[in-house]
């Protein structure tokens, strides 16, 4: 089964770039800009990432992206996570960026994108890997900030598909965020919004009629909301979820208790990702086997949740349809 993971050509949908900042980066990154962390080594890093809910992973989220300065720094993140999506088989990745951690700290556009931007040339050159990226709005600042943002985005929109929404989530409704979400539809990109991973069914609600949304991230507390569950099934909304994310974020306090499988079952497109891999102890790869070894996950059901991965992408249903065909070759 591992080797079956290994093997099938995958997508990642869910996956924030600032959370794939490994310690040994961190550490150099802080020695290189001076920046004073509260850790001395590896050991220390790994100890600290010991999260009781999501702000408290949000808070140490941000103090690790504060050693990101300058384009290189950028680049090196990005190009280390890539090499990632080429070790685990990653053939296609939609990575959300959250341009005012930066721009906050003083970092403009012209500093990460053509960090980022660069890196993903580098490898779609070097091994034909595919990458887009999603600029993701903070939901704990105002839809004014939002707007802005949007603003400064623009010299760089070819550069981006969509937009999102991530941080806080509770106490910060996709109600909140309307107006952006019009403006970005109104740009011609694609709408995603964080929703259902700590606040209610109401907020996946907010996000498919307010905001509406092409694709839900997390969404796991639909289950408390029968007409949700109908809804998402009926329109085949993908929902991206993250099991080892939701797990070190206590959303549930086991792995045995996770419930994407009996999505899955509620024929609803449930797909696997990894969210930020270096604060919850895995890649991609690494939620897939985690499954295996809570939930049993069997071939079958392994099949449709990277199946799922393809069909819930913002790829050409030609590229989608290229893909699914080599799954059904492999197996
Ligand atoms: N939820 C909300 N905001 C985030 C997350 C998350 O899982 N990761 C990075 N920003
Ligand atoms: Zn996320």
């Amino acid at each position: 089964m591992n080797n079956l993971i290994q093997q099938l050509p995958k997508t990642e949908l869910h996956l924030h770039i600032e959370g794939t900042l490994e310690p040994d980066l961190l550490l150099e990154l802080s020695k290189k800009h001076h920046v004073d962390l509260p850790y001395k080594s590896i050991d220390e890093i790994h100890a600290a990432y010991n999260f009781e809910d999501l702000q408290s992973f949000l808070d140490l989220y941000y103090l690790g992206a504060s050693v990101l300065v300058d384009e290189d720094d950028f680049y090196q993140l990005m190009w280390r996570y890539l090499l990632k999506c080429k070790e685990q088989n990653i053939v296609h990745t939609e990575m959300m960026f959250d341009p005012q951690t930066h721009t906050d700290r003083g970092i403009p556009f012209a500093t990460f994108m053509p960090g980022f931007v660069r890196a993903m040339d580098d490898a779609a050159q070097q091994w034909g890997q595919s990458s887009l990226l999603i600029m993701s709005f903070l939901r704990h600042l105002t839809e004014q900030e939002a707007i802005d943002t949007l603003a400064a985005a623009k010299p760089y929109l070819q550069h981006i598909e969509a937009v999102g929404l991530d941080s806080s989530e509770l106490g910060n409704p996709p109600e909140k965020f309307v107006r952006v979400f019009e403006q970005a539809k109104s740009l011609a990109l694609s709408c995603v919004a964080h929703a259902g991973e700590e606040g209610p069914a109401d907020y996946i609600w907010q996000a498919l009629k307010l905001l509406k949304v092409d694709r839900v991230d997390h969404g796991v507390r639909c289950v408390d909301d029968p007409k949700l569950l109908q809804t998402l099934a009926e329109t085949q909304m993908p929902l991206t979820v993250c099991p080892l994310s939701n797990t070190k974020l206590c959303v549930f306090d086991d792995m045995k208790e996770h419930n994407i499988l009996d999505l899955l079952a509620k024929d609803i497109l449930v797909t696997v990702n990894s969210d930020d891999p270096s604060y919850f102890g895995g890649y991609l790869n690494e939620n897939f086997e985690a499954l295996q070894q809570a939930l049993n996950l069997n071939q079958q059901q392994l099949i449709k949740l990277v199946k799922n991965g393809f069909t819930g992408s913002f790829l050409s249903e030609q590229q989608k349809a290229h893909w699914l065909g080599k799954i059904d070759k492999l197996v």
